[in-house]
């Protein structure tokens, strides 16, 4: 089948699968080119499908060696055996077992889905649907069995032998040369949970009791050598378990829980029971090869695979359009862990900013789609940052609008009555309107239609009234396939801001809740508060307490005298932001007027901010002087964007900041400076944080300081954070001083691969000409590999990530990445699909880019023999 032709598969064509899977029993052998699977299925006729159907498992790439029935060969009539799966017409309509074999070449395996091999390791990645790249199966979320997986194989190939649940045997095999393995899950599950793991490897274990009593051992597994970088994960893990019994009421439920970093691995992680399979950039750190950043994702991740053993594992889903009931609720959760272990403003901030730069991102291009999407050509193309980043944003609102105490009572409801089911949106959702006694039939809209909603607010005092009133109207743009929108359920968390701090809210309308939050859930409202004793400054969306575009009718007086005086800190630093995007986004369309006052306005409110009486808390503070990016002020211009032009007055208004505030900037640097020996805590962490950022607006607004700063920082650093901040202070300035550097930095991590990646993509962001001929000079670099998707997404991705270069006004960027895309294509079409998407925002951009880009869009969508998942992106792109 030509993978345009692929059929669209919808929701509403949903039907039970007619036969369950209750015990799955696997042999494998592992061999490098001929590994040997035996599986062994107890089949019955499921009572919720269709009596005396066929049975048809999937399969993909397999070579069948031989199927029984009930121990009996089947005769070549009674099956069929075909590319995507295994039909056998008449099966008995009882119980009966199938006895199937296949042979693999995990070698062989690019595509990194299915059983493949990392750096000589055996390992597995099957979610959506890569079991059936291991033997002839019912692939789908659905059908739950309880596997019991025996693994032989070289014992000096493999000394170590994982799988999920249990180990419940082992031992070595007459010879001693080969031995195995006997792992057993109790808990059913969907078979895109099952993993094994075979390799020579290392690890770091600890003990750890659960609050009901439960020990288990833990341990995280990585490449030989490495053991000394594991322990950052390990402590993670045990953190995120206490935290998940105690906020969630959470406990784990098998004796052993393992973590394996492989180096090859197409996406961060993954929750298979009881044996999750990491990406290795979020398991191995240590301070002078991995970053700040690095180890709040290890942390994050670390948690986000763990919290899924409830929410995913225990409860799954029906089928994958069901997917954000796993992923948005277990994003909301590592979120919500990430905030209680450090900051919870800055992880807000944090976690808004990468919202919009992603999903506001596609939500306003042609790959928009629903939290819930309806149909799909290739579901590894949804897992998308509306599926987690908006599908966790729905939950956070849910909770805004039932409250905390209604919310912790639906989830413990949907705990208990889903448990070991694969639920849908509606079951989840009954369990909170049960919860609450409310009506949740418009707030479910948020699963159904696509788009970013936009809110216009203006706000009106009367004075002799003593009254102010607010209005508040959205709309939500045309979507692909979704021309008509209706109004959707909003909180908007607000105060009233007066000379003093926050004025009482008090107002008859029934919109307003008692804890300072307005539902918007008609097109428009109005709603006056009175007792209002001064004229108020509105802070609205307090929190961020609904992912939508705010436009507000406010002043830049207005918004800076919020930046000083909001008690919300998140709406502090939205302040600020949309003071800076307002100025940026009139430059970008051609107006460059008003953006030295601005400059100045912005450098006099920040200097006033770091210098006041106390010190604001770093961390807050580093996000503070961050400007929204170019592609964030690209996003909002929306049409005829020349990147060009907004890179330029990115720079021309971060330059006047920081020159204006180099002096003061550089005394801050100096008191910030670190004694004592590198931690990874969030306060020191927050404080280079801070440091770096002054240095990243000392290098543009005084190159010659900045240079001589980052230099001497780099020389002096004793950890990763520090040295990368040097490195990209310096890419800012031209000159043989950063080749220089770049240089050194390449030199000293030339045996560190995940170091080199971020070296890679510094270079790769560099807004300048000659950055795509450095790219693929770079491709020539000995540790960049096609092969591997840190490597790619590095270096291209990274370059796909440039606006001014990827954008090249010649079109040369776009064919680049087409055509690494196409090469890519044959080899691992996941990543070259995810590469692809990078064309996502083509749409805005001024039309000499525009045409060039659809031009590389066509070559691609043209090219022979594509696979499903470039073939969607290619089309949807065009569509
Ligand atoms: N279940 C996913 C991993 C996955 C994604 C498997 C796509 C197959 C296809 C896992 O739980 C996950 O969401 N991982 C994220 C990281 C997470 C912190 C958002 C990832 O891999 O990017
Ligand atoms: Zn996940």
């Amino acid at each position: 089948m030509r993978a345009e032709d692929a059929p669209l598969i919808r929701l509403e064509d949903y039907r039970p699968s007619d036969w369950l899977i209750d015990t799955v029993d696997l042999d494998i052998a592992l061999d490098p080119a001929r590994t040997k699977v035996r599986a062994l299925l107890q089949l019955r006729p499921n009572p919720a499908g269709r009596a005396g159907a066929p049975l048809t498992l999937d399969g993909d790439e397999l070579t069948l060696d031989l199927v029984m029935l009930d121990d009996v060969a089947l005769e070549p009539a009674a099956y069929a055996v075909s590319p995507q799966g295994l039909t056998i017409h008449a099966p008995p309509r009882r119980a009966f077992s199938l006895r199937i074999e296949t042979t693999l070449d995990p070698g062989a395996n690019t595509k990194l889905m299915g059983l493949y091999r990392s750096s000589g390791v055996y390992c597995t990645q099957c979610e959506a649907d890569g079991f059936r790249r291991i033997t002839y199966f019912l692939d789908r979320p659905d059908v739950m069995s309880v596997y019991t997986v025996r693994l032989e194989a070289r014992k000096a190939e493999a000394p170590v032998l994982l799988s999920n649940g249990n180990l419940v045997a082992a031992a070595e095999l007459p010879g001693g040369e080969r031995h195995f393995a006997v792992w057993h899950d109790p808990h059913p599950k969907p078979a895109y949970l099952f993993a094994l793991v075979g390799g020579r490897l290392d690890h770091v274990r600890q003990d750890y009791v659960t609050g009901d009593g439960r020990k288990v051992e833990l341990a995280v597994y990585v490449e030989p050598g490495k053991a000394g970088r594991a322990g950052w994960a390990l402590d993670s893990l045990v953190r995120c378990m206490r935290w998940d019994e105690r906020v969630f009421g959470r406990n784990y439920d098998l004796d052993v829980f393992n973590v394996v970093a492989v180096s090859d691995f197409n996406m961060g992680a993954m929750e298979n029971k009881g044996l999750n399979i990491f990406n290795d950039k979020y398991v191995l750190a240590d301070p002078l090869t991995a970053s700040d950043g690095d180890y709040a994702s290890i942390e994050a991740i670390i948690a986000h695979e763990y919290f899924h053993n409830w929410t995913g594992n225990r409860i799954t889903c029906r089928d994958w359009f069901q997917l954000c009931l796993k992923e948005g609720l277990t994003v909301y959760r590592d979120q919500e862990f990430s905030a209680d272990e450090r900051s919870r403003p800055v992880k807000r901030i944090a976690d808004v900013r990468t919202l919009r730069s992603t999903q506001f991102a596609e939500d306003a291009g042609p790959l928009a789609h629903p939290v819930r999407p309806r149909a799909y050509k290739e579901i590894n193309n949804f897992y998308t940052p509306t599926v987690y980043e908006k599908g966790a944003e729905v939950i956070r609102m849910l909770k805004v609008l039932i409250g905390a105490e209604a919310f912790s009572r639906g989830m413990d409801l949907y705990f208990e009555r889903c448990d070991g089911t694969a639920a849908t949106i509606e079951e989840f959702l009954d369990c909170f309107v049960e919860a609450s006694g409310q009506d949740l039939a418009d707030f479910a809209r948020w699963y159904e239609q696509a788009g970013t909603p936009t809110v216009v607010a203006s706000g009106r005092y009367d004075a002799d009234a003593a009254s102010y009133t607010l209005q508040l109207a959205q709309s939500t743009p045309a979507t692909p396939g979704q021309a008509e929108k209706r109004p959707v359920v909003i909180p908007v968390a607000l105060g009233l801001v007066g000379r003093s701090g926050d004025l009482p809210l008090t107002t008859l309308s029934p919109a307003m809740k008692a804890d300072g939050v307005v539902v918007l859930d008609q097109a428009s409202l109005s709603l006056t508060f009175t007792e209002v004793t001064e004229p108020p400054t509105p802070s609205l969306l307090r929190g961020f307490s609904a992912p939508v575009r705010l436009e507000l009718d406010l002043g830049d007086g207005d918004l800076l005298r919020l930046f000083s005086a909001d008690s919300d800190p998140y709406n502090r630093w939205q302040a600020l932001q949309t003071v800076a995007t307002r100025a940026l986004v009139r430059a970008g369309k051609g107006d460059r007027s008003a953006l030295d006052a601005t400059a100045a306005d912005l450098a006099d409110a920040l200097s006033g901010f770091l210098g006041g009486p106390t010190l604001p808390d770093s961390a807050f503070a580093a996000q503070v002087l961050r400007l929204p990016a170019p592609a964030d002020v690209a996003r909002e211009i929306g049409r005829d964007v020349d990147p060009e032009l907004v890179h330029g007055v990115h720079r021309q208004l971060t330059a006047a900041i920081g020159g204006a505030l180099a002096a003061q900037l550089m005394q801050l640097r100096t008191g910030l400076s670190e004694r004592g020996p590198y931690s990874p805590a969030a306060a020191p962490a927050g404080r280079r944080a801070l440091r770096n950022e002054a240095l990243g607006l000392i290098a543009l607004g005084a190159p010659a300081q900045g240079a001589r700063l980052a230099l001497a920082q780099f020389d002096e650093a004793d950890n990763l954070t520090d040295r990368l901040a040097a490195l990209a202070a310096m890419t800012l300035i031209p000159g043989p001083e950063r080749e220089t550097l770049i240089g050194r930095f390449g030199d000293l991590y030339a045996g560190e691969p995940l170091v080199l990646d971020k070296w890679l993509m510094a270079q790769a962001l560099i807004p300048e000409e000659g950055t795509l001929a450095r790219v693929k000079a770079l491709m020539g670099h000995p540790a960049f590999s096609l092969g591997n998707p840190n490597r790619v997404l590095g270096l291209i991705g990274g370059f796909a990530a440039n606006l001014t270069q990827f954008n090249r006004p010649d079109g040369e960027g776009y064919g680049f990445v087409a055509d690494i895309v196409i090469a890519l294509d044959r080899t691992n079409p996941q990543v070259a699909s995810r590469l692809l998407g990078s064309f996502k925002s083509w749409r805005m951009l001024e039309a000499g880019r525009r045409a060039k880009a659809e031009t590389a869009l066509r070559m691609v969508k043209a090219t022979p023999n594509l696979s499903r998942d470039v073939a969607d992106i290619a089309a949807r792109s065009l569509g």
